[in-house]
C-alpha cells in the first residue's frame, strides 16, 4: 500500500497473465513517479511462472496476489474463483478507477465485478474486434463483454477507436492513447542491447552464430487445439528438415494442451535445428524477435511488436483483430494450414524481394508512450469525478 492513500485518489491495477503484465508494466512505471495519485497493484495469478517472469524484469511487486492459477484450469472454475476474490478484492481496497488490460478472463472478471461493485472501470487495449466469437475464443467475447462494462475506452488505433462507436459507445469515452506494448518493447529493447553475455547463457549457442538464420515460432490459442497447433508443428517440422541451416526456435507455452501438441510433433524424431524452449523471460525473447528473419505466431502482442521491429510475420489464426499489421504488409493470416506455412516460411527464406515486401519496419500501435496518456487521462477523470 502506497504513502497517503486515503488522502488520495485510488487506481487499483488488476492483471494475471504474461501479456497483460507486459502491457501494465509501462503504466506502473509512470504511476510510481506521479505525486498526486495513489496506487494499489493485484495480480490474480492466473498464471504463475509465466506471470512472475514479466514481474521481476519490470521490477514490480503486487500489493495483492489472488494465486487463482490450478493446473488444466477450465473457463468456468477459473471465472468463478476470480469473481469470489476480485469481489472481496474490491471490498477490501475500494479503489475509485480499476485498469485492466486486454481480453483474458481476468479482464472480464474485473470488469464485471467493478460493474457489480458500482467502481468505474478503464479497459486498456479497447475495441479490437474479430466479430467472429469463436475466433480467438474465448478472447473475442470477452472483448465485447468488457466494452459495455467499461465507463473508459482506452483504445489503442482508430481502427479500435471506430469499432467502439460503430457499437454505440459515446466518443466522449474513448481515447485513442496506442498500445503501451510498445513502451514495454522500447524498455525491453534498451535492456536487451546490452545484456547479450546474460543471453548467451540461457539460449542456444547456435544463435549467435550469425551465418544462421533463426525463425521463431509461438502459439496458444484454445481454437487452434486439438489438431490445429499439430499442424502448424508439422509445418515448423517440414521447414527444419528442408532448411538445416535455419534455427527454428519454439519458446513452448506452458499451457499443458500446448506442451502435448509441441511435444507429439516435434519430439518424437527431433531434427537437430529446432529448440523447444521453455517460455523465455521478455528480455530475451524480444532479443530474439530481433535476431530472427520472420516469426511464425498466433499471439496478439507479437503481432503488435513484430512490426515495429520490421519482422515478417504468419499470424496463425483464422483471422485477427489486429488488421493494422495486415495493412502495413507485415503480416500475413496463414490459418493453420500445414501447406500455406510452409510454402510462405520458405518463400521468406528464399526470396529477397518477397522478404523485402514484409519486412518495413513500421509502427502502427503506438508511439511507445501510451503509458503517460493513460495516466493523465485517468487523473484528469478522477480530478472531474
Ligand atoms: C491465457 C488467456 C489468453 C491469453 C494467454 C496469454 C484466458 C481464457 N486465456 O491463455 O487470452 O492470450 O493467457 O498467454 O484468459 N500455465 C502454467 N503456468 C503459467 C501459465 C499457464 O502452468 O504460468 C498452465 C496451467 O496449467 C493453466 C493453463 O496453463 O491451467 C492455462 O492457463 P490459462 O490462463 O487458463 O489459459 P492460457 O492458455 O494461458
Ligand atoms: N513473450 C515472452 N516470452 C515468450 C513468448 C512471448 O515474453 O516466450 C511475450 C511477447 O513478446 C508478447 C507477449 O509475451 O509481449 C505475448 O504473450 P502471449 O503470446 O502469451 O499472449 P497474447 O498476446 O496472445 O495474449
Amino acid at each position: 500500500m502506497h504513502e497517503n492513500m486515503k488522502r488520495k485518489k485510488l487506481i487499483s491495477l488488476v492483471f494475471g497473465t504474461r501479456p497483460e503484465a507486459i502491457k501494465i508494466a509501462p503504466i506502473v512505471h509512470v504511476l510510481r513517479n506521479q505525486d498526486d495519485i495513489a496506487f494499489h497493484i493485484c495480480v490474480t495469478g492466473q498464471h504463475r511462472e509465466m506471470l512472475d517472469q514479466v514481474l521481476e524484469i519490470f521490477n514490480i511487486n503486487p500489493d495483492v496476489d489472488l494465486s487463482v492459477m490450478k493446473h488444466h484450469q477450465n473457463l468456468s472454475e477459473l471465472t468463478a474463483t476470480l469473481l469470489t476474490s476480485m469481489s472481496d478484492y474490491l471490498d477490501t481496497v475500494k479503489p475509485d478507477l480499476v485498469l485492466a488490460e486486454g481480453d483474458t478472463t481476468t479482464v472480464f472478471v474485473t470488469a464485471l465485478s467493478c460493474f457489480y461493485k458500482k467502481i468505474p472501470f478503464g479497459h486498456i487495449e479497447a475495441g479490437l474486434r474479430t466479430y467472429d466469437l469463436t475466433a480467438p475464443w474465448p478472447e473475442e467475447g470477452y472483448r465485447v463483454l468488457t466494452s459495455r462494462l467499461s465507463t473508459l475506452h482506452f483504445a489503442p488505433t482508430e481502427h479500435a477507436q471506430e469499432a467502439l462507436i460503430k457499437e454505440g459507445v459515446s466518443q466522449k469515452d474513448i481515447f485513442i492513447t496506442g498500445n503501451t506494448v510498445i513502451d514495454a518493447l522500447n524498455y525491453a529493447l534498451m535492456y536487451a542491447s546490452t545484456q547479450e553475455d546474460v543471453l548467451k547463457q540461457i539460449l542456444p549457442p547456435s544463435i549467435f552464430d550469425s551465418t544462421r538464420k533463426v525463425v521463431l515460432i509461438t502459439g496458444h490459442r484454445r481454437e487452434s487445439f486439438g489438431g490445429g497447433l499439430e499442424r502448424i508443428c508439422k509445418a515448423i517440422y517440414t521447414l527444419a528438415k528442408e532448411f538445416p541451416d535455419v534455427d527454428f526456435v519454439y519458446p513452448v507455452h506452458l499451457n499443458p494442451e500446448v506442451q502435448n501438441a509441441a511435444n507429439s510433433v516435434l519430439q518424437v524424431d527431433q531434427l537437430p535445428n529446432i529448440y523447444l524452449l521453455k517460455p523465455l523471460s521478455y528480455i530475451p525473447f524480444v532479443w530474439i524477435m530481433k535476431r530472427s528473419t520472420f516469426i511464425i505466431t498466433d499471439s496478439g502482442g507479437i503481432q503488435e511488436e513484430a512490426p515495429s521491429l520490421g519482422k515478417p510475420i504468419l499470424v496463425t489464426r483464422a483471422v485477427t483483430e489486429r488488421p493494422e499489421g495486415v495493412r502495413t504488409g507485415n503480416a500475413v493470416i496463414v490459418g493453420t494450414d500445414n501447406e500455406k506455412i510452409v510454402s510462405l516460411g520458405s518463400q521468406l527464406l528464399t526470396d529477397p524481394g518477397f522478404y523485402a515486401s514484409m519486412s518495413e519496419a513500421v509502427n502502427p500501435y503506438g508511439d511507445g508512450h501510451a503509458a503517460e496518456k493513460i495516466v493523465s487521462l485517468c487523473i484528469d477523470y478522477l480530478n472531474r469525478k
